[in-house]
């Protein structure tokens, strides 16, 4: 029985692998993107449904994209993956209000508006899996990448509250947040550098290194993002390498990925160890 899924942001890397692939395997896809006429057009052959959906539109618009979306196919909508994002780059001094608002309003903003619109639908049908493309830069942060790394917190925050609200309103619903490492994708291509670089010169130095490690890093992403699509699906349906396991909430992705979640885990929980008593001092009723 084929699955229906919606997928964000399929103009390029893992959104369109997960185009081709699902096709491939037989599945209903809806494809959506920024522009789809002209982005999209490169995966009509695929058979997929072609929606133009811009995650950073006003819910209203996003509402009205998903209940068309939603009507395509009986049954309507079985995964969403919450694809689409962009890394902004610069230092926070640099960054403008705006600049950070954009970036909120596609990485965060978007998967909470199409949550949002497609939660009552998947609550009727009591059954569905939202999936989250989230990164390692949920977990972490890096200089030079305050808008991207408050975007991928903040989502992660977002979908650990859902998932928890959902165990009880709707425990039908399967909720997934999967962080890659770096993969070769366009994401490092696509980056956004901020326009304020030139009216903070203290920071010309620092701008040009955090380019220069991007420029590095394009070609040489460790991850294979073939491979992670295959993963990720692999975990909505419970098959391949997730077959017989209970899928937790965060799956990391990439050997980089894993080692960022694992490092970060092991130095907060030094802290946690280290910090317990002063931690403990300012209960109400302190420890004997
Ligand atoms: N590649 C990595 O190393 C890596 C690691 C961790 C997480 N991720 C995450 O993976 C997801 C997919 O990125 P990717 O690596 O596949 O890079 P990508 O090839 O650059 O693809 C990003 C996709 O997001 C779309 N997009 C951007 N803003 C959008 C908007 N407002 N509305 C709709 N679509 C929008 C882009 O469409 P346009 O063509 O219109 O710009 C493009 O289709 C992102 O959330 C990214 O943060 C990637």
């Amino acid at each position: 029985m084929p699955q229906t899924w919606l997928i964000t942001g399929c103009s390029s890397g893992f959104g369109e692998l997960f185009v081709r692939k699902l096709r491939a395997a037989g599945d209903n896809v809806i494809a959506t993107g920024r522009s789809a006429d002209v982005k999209l057009a490169h995966l009509k052959d695929t058979g997929a449904s072609i929606l133009d959906l811009d995650v950073s539109m006003p819910f209203e618009v996003i509402k009205a994209k998903i209940e068309e979306a939603w009507s395509l196919y009986p049954g309507g909508i079985d995964v969403v993956v919450n694809n689409a994002g962009y890394i902004l780059s610069g230092a926070l001094e640099a960054l403008t209000t705006q600049e950070i608002e954009d970036a909120m309003r596609t990485n965060f903003f978007g998967p909470f508006h199409v949550t949002q619109a497609v939660l009552p639908m998947m609550r009727a049908k009591g059954k569905g899996t939202l999936c989250y493309v989230s990164s390692q830069a949920g977990w972490r942060g890096d200089p030079s990448a305050t808008g991207y790394c408050s975007t991928k917190f903040a989502l992660e925050a977002m979908v650990e509250c859902l998932s928890k609200e959902l165990a009880f309103m709707a425990p039908g619903i399967k909720v997934l947040l999967v962080e890659p490492g770096y993969f070769g994708t366009r994401a490092f291509r696509n980056v956004n550098f901020t326009a304020r670089d030139k009216h903070t010169p203290e920071y010309a130095q620092f701008h040009a290194g955090a380019k220069a490690h991007i420029a590095s890093t394009i070609d040489n992403e460790p991850g294979d993002p073939g491979k992670a699509v295959d993963r990720m699906i692999e975990l909505v349906n419970g098959t391949g390498m997730a077959a017989g396991k209970t899928v937790p909430l965060r799956v990391p992705l990439g050997s980089d990925g894993w080692d960022i979640v694992k490092t970060k885990c092991e130095e907060t929980l030094k802290i946690c160890e280290e910090w317990e008593d002063v931690a403990r001092s300012t209960d109400v009723k302190p420890p004997a």
